[in-house]
């Protein structure tokens, strides 16, 4: 199994001296769990893509402390990148831009831009700082399943890599992926809705500037097969949930608003009906549905469709959709 490591100074520098040594270290940030490695070590970015079994195409998001230390890694920094990076980082917003020729082709998949973000949990910080570069980071999950919201969720993925390091902040306070915007256009194109939401976007850019949202799968890495349970899931809106439950005898994990909709056999785990709580609890209680005695999972679906809520929604579909893409 991995080793998880409580978070105080030794096991930051420790941590730290893997990276340096052209190892993986899982970390905790406050969207989701990373498994980072030098964005500038080939060899230790190409772990990562083993370790996750993650498609070679699909390039990863270099994790800095703030705008000073993105810079060297783009060409282009603009007013735009000014005015994000002051309102939303240190926090859960990554940028697409245009890299630098030395950044190497395995840290962005050959890709000819770079995705930045700058982490705003304290772990994640310490172990910027006492590593003293950029540290490449997909989500810590293997490829394809739920993203790791705990350190125990990362080692449940991993239980084969003997000397991982898991460095444990505890649960992931906003509990699912940053929002991805791409700025290598003149539109600034939401790439992956996230807890910064697209009208805080809009109102940090300014109305000269265009922000649009893409639909799902349009993004390398954004397939709908990413962060699916193990057992089928489906998406039901509330007036449909009892029916959707006795139409057949497989009992089932609810994920549900209203725990007086589901009866035995089928078990409920409740979720919060605010949306920031409800996106901190979404990745583990996917987990513990997949845990229970039960053969497929019911989402109720929440009613409401605006700001994080969109987000909500673009996981719980990726989650549903699982076995229709194969
Ligand atoms: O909250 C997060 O973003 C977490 C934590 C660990 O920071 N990381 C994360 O990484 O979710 P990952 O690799 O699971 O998701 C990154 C997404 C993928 O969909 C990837 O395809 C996209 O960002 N991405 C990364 N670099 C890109 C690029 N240069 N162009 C377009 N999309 C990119
Ligand atoms: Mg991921």
């Amino acid at each position: 199994m991995p080793i998880i490591l409580p978070y105080d100074d030794e096991n930051i520098r420790r941590a730290a001296e893997d990276l340096r040594a052209g190892g993986v270290v899982a970390f905790a940030t406050e969207t989701v769990y990373g498994l980072g490695a030098d964005t500038f070590n080939p060899d230790a970015v190409r772990r990562i893509y083993e370790l996750k079994g993650r498609p070679l195409d699909n390039p990863l998001i270099a994790h800095v402390v703030d705008a000073v230390a993105a810079k060297p890694l783009v060409t282009e920094w603009d007013h735009r990148c000014d005015k994000l990076a002051s309102r939303f980082w240190p926090g859960p917003l990554t940028m697409i831009l245009p890299r630098r020729p030395e950044v190497p082709r395995e840290s962005v998949a050959g890709l000819g831009t770079i995705a930045v973000r700058s982490p705003i949990h304290p772990l994640a910080r310490s172990l910027l700082y006492a590593f003293g570069g950029p540290i490449s980071a997909p989500s810590a999950n293997r490829s394809g399943h739920v993203s790791p919201t705990t350190a125990q969720h990362v080692a449940d993925d991993f239980p084969e890599a003997a000397q991982l390091l898991v460095l444990d902040g505890g649960l992931a306070g906003f509990g699912i992926e940053s929002t991805v915007v791409d700025l290598t256009g003149d539109e600034v194109t939401v790439l992956r809705p996230g807890t910064v939401t697209l009208e805080q976007i809009r109102r940090a850019l300014g109305r000269a500037t265009a922000v649009v949202g893409v639909e799902q799968g349009i993004a390398p890495g954004t397939s709908a097969m990413h962060y699916a349970p193990r057992r089928p899931a489906s998406v039901v809106p509330a007036a449909r949930l009892v029916e959707a439950l006795a139409s057949s005898p497989a009992a089932a994990a609810v994920l549900c608003l209203t725990p007086s909709l589901v009866q035995p056999p089928h078990q409920s785990i409740v979720m919060p009906s605010d949306p920031e709580g409800y996106a901190r609890r979404l990745y583990q209680a996917l987990r513990e549905a997949d845990q229970v005695r039960v053969e497929r999972i019911v989402i109720e679906e929440p009613p409401e469709r605006d700001g994080i809520w969109i987000a909500i929604h673009d996981r719980l579909a990726r989650a549903a959709r699982r076995g229709a893409d194969g």
